[in-house]
C-alpha cells in the first residue's frame, strides 16, 4: 500500500483536475446507487402490502424530527396517497420509471467517472515513458555495456503497461471503490447499527484469509518481468544478428535458447495468472457466507418478532450490502494487480534511478581551444582491466595526430574518452590547460565531429541523416558537403534523391556509402576537432582514394585524431602514435618512426604490399 501511494505522489501532481473530477463523479454515483436502490422499498410494500400505517405529511422546514426520518416518511405519503389516488399496478409504474431514472442518472455518472480517469492513466503512463527514454539519453554509454538494451526495450513496453494497468486499478481502489463501500456502510447503518456492526465484524476476517492469497506475487512478478526482459534482449541479438545467424546455419540453437526461456516465461505466468484469478472465485464465495450469514442473523431478528428492521427495509439493507461486494471485489483484484504493478516500477525505476557519473561541472569553465589538447598520465578501464595505461599525448592545435596498433590496442577508447563518453578513473585531459572535467559536456562534445569505426545512421532520409549534427543548414551545404564526402552521385541515383529513406541503420545502403554519409554529416558540422576512427576502411581502394583526398582537404589546418589500420591513410599525417596494449610506444613521423626499425617498423611490414605500392 505504501508502494502506491509513493507511486501516485509522484505521478499524480500533474493530473490533480482530473482527480479531483473522478473523485466527485464518483461520490455521485454512489449517493445516486443508494437512492435507486432505495425504490425497491415501496416496491415492496406494494407488492406485499405490508403497509397498513397512514402517513401525515410533514413540512420540510420547521419541524424537529431527523431529516432521514422525514424524507421516509414523506416518500411514504406520497407513495400512500399515490395508490388511494390511481391503485397500485399505475403506482408500480411510477416507482418503475423513476427506478430507470435514478438508474440512468447513476449510471452516467458513473461513466463520468472513469471518463475523467482514462486521461489520469495515459498521461501517468505517458510520463513514464518519456522519463525513461530521456534518461536513457542522458545516462552514459558505460551503462548500457551491463542492461541489454532488449531488456531495456522491455521495461519500457512490458512493464510500462504493467503499471499502467496497476496505476489504473489503484485509482480505482482510492477514488471509486472506497467511497462506494464508504457511503453503502453508512447507509446501512442508518438502516440499522446494529446489523452494521455485526458485518463490521465479520468483514475484516474476509479481507484476512483475501490478502493471504496475494502475498509473494510481487516477488513472482518481479522474476516474470526479469525473464520478459531477457526475452526481448535475445529477439534483438536474433534481429540485428541475423546475417550471421543464418550464415552460421544457427537457426537451431538461437531457436531452442528461445524456447526455453520462452517456456519458462509461461510457467510463471501460469503461476501468477492462476494465483490472481483466485481472487475472484474467492471473493465471491467469502461475500456469500457473509450475505448468508447475514441474512440468516437479520432473518431470525425480523421472525423473533424483536424486529429492530421491517422486512422491505431489511432487503433494501442486504441489495445494498450486496452492492458492496462489487467494489469489494474490485478492490483485492486491484490489489493484486499493484502488486505485479509495483515489481515493475522497481524495474522501471533500475533504470530512473540510475545514477548519471557523467555531468556538468557545478561552476562550469568557458571553453577555449587555441592551443593544444593534452592527455596527461591518463587510466582507464571499462571494467576490472586497465585498457588505457597512463598515456601521456599532446596535440597541438590544428595539427593531425594519428594513432596506430593492433585490434584491441585501446586506440577507439583513446579516442572516447576525449568527448567524455566515458570518464577516465586517473589523470586528466586538457583543453588549453583546463580539465574537461570543468568544462559543460555539451560545449565540449560540440567542439568535435565523428566519424565511427561502425557509422550510425537513422531510418530517415540521406538528407536528414547529413543534416543530423547541425541546426540549420541549407540544401545547397548538404548538397556540398556529400560531394566533399563522395556521396552525391550514388544519392543522385536512388529514386528519390536526397529524400530517399535510406532503412533502419542505413540497412538499404553498402558499408562503404553508410560510411560516405557519416563523413558528409562531419563534413557539414565542420568541427574544430575531427575524430576520425577507421573513417574509410569500408571502401574499396579507389573510393578510398577519393574519400581520403576530401578528408585531406578537411583535415587542413584542423586538429584531427585519425585511427586507421590501413596505414598508407596517415602517413602525413603530423605524429604518429603506436599503442600497445594500452601504452604509447613509440611517437613521431612516419619517416622517422620507419627508420627506427621498431614496433612501427613491423606493423608497417606486415601491410607490406601496401606500403611498397604507396612507394614508400
Ligand atoms: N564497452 C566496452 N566494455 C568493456 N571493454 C571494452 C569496451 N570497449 C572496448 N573494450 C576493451 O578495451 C580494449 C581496447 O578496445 P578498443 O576498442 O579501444 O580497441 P581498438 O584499438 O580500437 O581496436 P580495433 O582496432 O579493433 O578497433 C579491448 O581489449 C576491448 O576488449
Ligand atoms: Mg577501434
Amino acid at each position: 500500500m505504501r508502494g502506491i501511494i509513493h507511486i501516485l505522489k509522484r505521478f499524480l501532481p500533474p493530473y490533480k483536475k482530473y482527480v479531483s473530477l473522478a473523485f466527485i463523479f464518483n461520490l455521485l454515483t454512489a449517493v445516486l446507487n443508494v437512492f435507486s436502490l432505495a425504490t425497491i422499498i415501496p416496491i415492496l410494500q406494494v407488492l406485499f402490502k405490508v403497509n397498513t400505517q397512514t402517513f401525515e405529511f410533514i413540512a420540510w422546514k420547521g419541524t424537529d424530527k431527523a431529516f432521514i426520518d422525514v424524507v421516509l416518511n414523506n416518500v411514504n405519503w406520497y407513495v400512500t396517497s399515490l395508490i388511494e389516488t390511481y391503485g397500485g399496478s399505475y403506482t408500480l409504474m411510477m416507482l418503475a420509471i423513476a427506478l430507470i431514472v435514478m438508474t440512468l442518472l447513476k449510471t452516467a455518472s458513473a461513466y463520468f467517472g472513469s471518463y475523467f480517469i482514462i486521461p489520469i492513466r495515459t498521461g501517468v503512463v505517458k510520463d513514464i515513458r518519456n522519463n525513461i527514454n530521456d534518461k536513457i539519453l542522458s545516462l552514459p554509454l558505460g551503462f548500457f555495456s551491463e542492461e541489454r538494451k532488449g531488456d531495456i526495450l522491455a521495461r519500457i513496453s512490458g512493464d510500462v503497461n504493467e503499471v499502467e494497468n496497476s496505476v489504473m486499478s489503484s485509482l480505482d481502489m482510492l477514488f471509486k471503490n472506497p467511497i462506494l463501500i464508504v457511503i453503502y456502510l453508512v447507509t446501512m447503518t442508518i438502516l440499522s447499527w446494529q446489523l452494521t456492526l455485526f458485518v463490521l465484524v465479520v468483514l475484516p476476517i474476509m479481507g484476512f484469509i483475501m490478502g493471504r492469497v496475494g502475498r509473494n506475487l510481487k516477488r513472482s512478478s518481479f522474476e516474470a518481468q526479469n525473464k520478459w526482459g531477457e526475452l526481448m534482449s535475445q529477439v534483438e541479438e536474433t534481429l540485428s544478428g541475423l546475417r550471421i545467424i543464418k550464415a552460421f546455419v544457427a537457426e537451431d540453437k538461437i531457436s531452442k535458447r528461445f524456447h526455453h526461456g520462452s517456456n519458462q516465461f509461461r510457467r510463471m505466468s501460469n503461476r501468477i495468472s492462476r494465483r490472481q484469478q483466485l481472487a475472484h472465485p474467492m471473493s465471491e464465495l467469502l461475500g456469500t457466507i457473509t450475505i448468508a450469514i447475514v441474512l440468516w442473523f437479520g432473518g431470525s431478528l425480523i421472525l423473533g418478532n424483536n424486529s429492530i428492521i421491517d422486512a422491505a427495509t431489511f432487503i433494501y439493507y442486504l441489495t445494498i450490502f450486496y452492492s458492496i461486494i462489487n467494489p469489494a471485489k474490485e478492490f483485492s483484484r486491484s490489489a493484486y494487480a499493484v502488486q505485479r504493478g509495483l515489481a515493475s516500477m522497481e524495474r522501471i525505476d533500475k533504470i530512473l534511478d540510475a545514477k548519471n557519473t557523467i555531468t556538468d561541472p557545478n561552476v562550469p569553465i568557458k571553453l577555449t581551444f587555441n592551443k593544444s589538447i593534452n592527455y596527461k598520465d591518463v587510466w582507464f578501464k571499462y571494467n576490472n582491466d586497465w585498457v588505457i595505461k597512463g598515456v601521456n599525448l599532446t596535440i597541438e592545435k590544428g595539427e593531425t595526430v594519428a594513432l596506430v596498433g593492433q585490434s584491441g590496442s585501446g586506440k577507439s577508447t583513446m579516442a572516447d574518452i576525449l568527448p567524455r563518453f566515458y570518464d577516465i578513473q586517473k589523470g586528466g585531459i586538457f583543453i588549453d590547460d583546463t580539465n574537461i572535467k570543468d568544462l559543460k559536456i555539451n560545449e565540449l562534445r560540440s567542439l568535435m565531429g565523428n566519424v565511427n569505426q561502425d557509422p550510425i545512421l537513422f531510418n530517415d532520409t540521406f538528407y536528414n541523416n547529413i543534416a543530423f549534427g547541425v541546426k540549420e543548414a541549407s540544401e545547397s551545404q548538404i548538397i556540398q558537403a556529400a560531394k566533399v564526402a563522395n556521396a552525391h552521385e550514388f544519392i543522385m541515383a536512388t529514386e528519390k534523391g536526397y529524400l530517399t529513406n535510406i532503412g533502419d541503420r542505413g540497412g538499404k545502403l553498402s558499408g562503404g556509402q553508410r560510411q560516405r554519409i557519416s563523413i558528409a554529416r562531419a563534413i557539414l558540422k565542420n568541427p574544430e576537432i575531427l575524430i576520425l576512427d577507421e573513417a574509410t576502411s569500408a571502401l574499396d581502394t579507389d573510393s578510398e582514394r577519393l574519400v581520403q583526398e576530401a578528408l585531406d582537404v578537411l583535415m587542413k589546418d584542423r586538429t584531427t585524431i585519425i585511427i586507421a589500420h590501413r596505414l598508407s591513410t596517415i602517413k602525413n599525417a603530423d605524429k604518429i602514435c603506436v599503442l600497445k596494449d594500452g601504452e604509447i610506444v613509440e611517437s613521431g613521423k612516419h619517416e622517422t618512426l620507419y627508420a627506427q626499425n621498431g614496433y612501427y617498423t613491423k606493423l608497417c611490414d606486415m601491410q607490406g604490399n601496401l606500403m611498397t605500392e604507396e612507394s614508400f
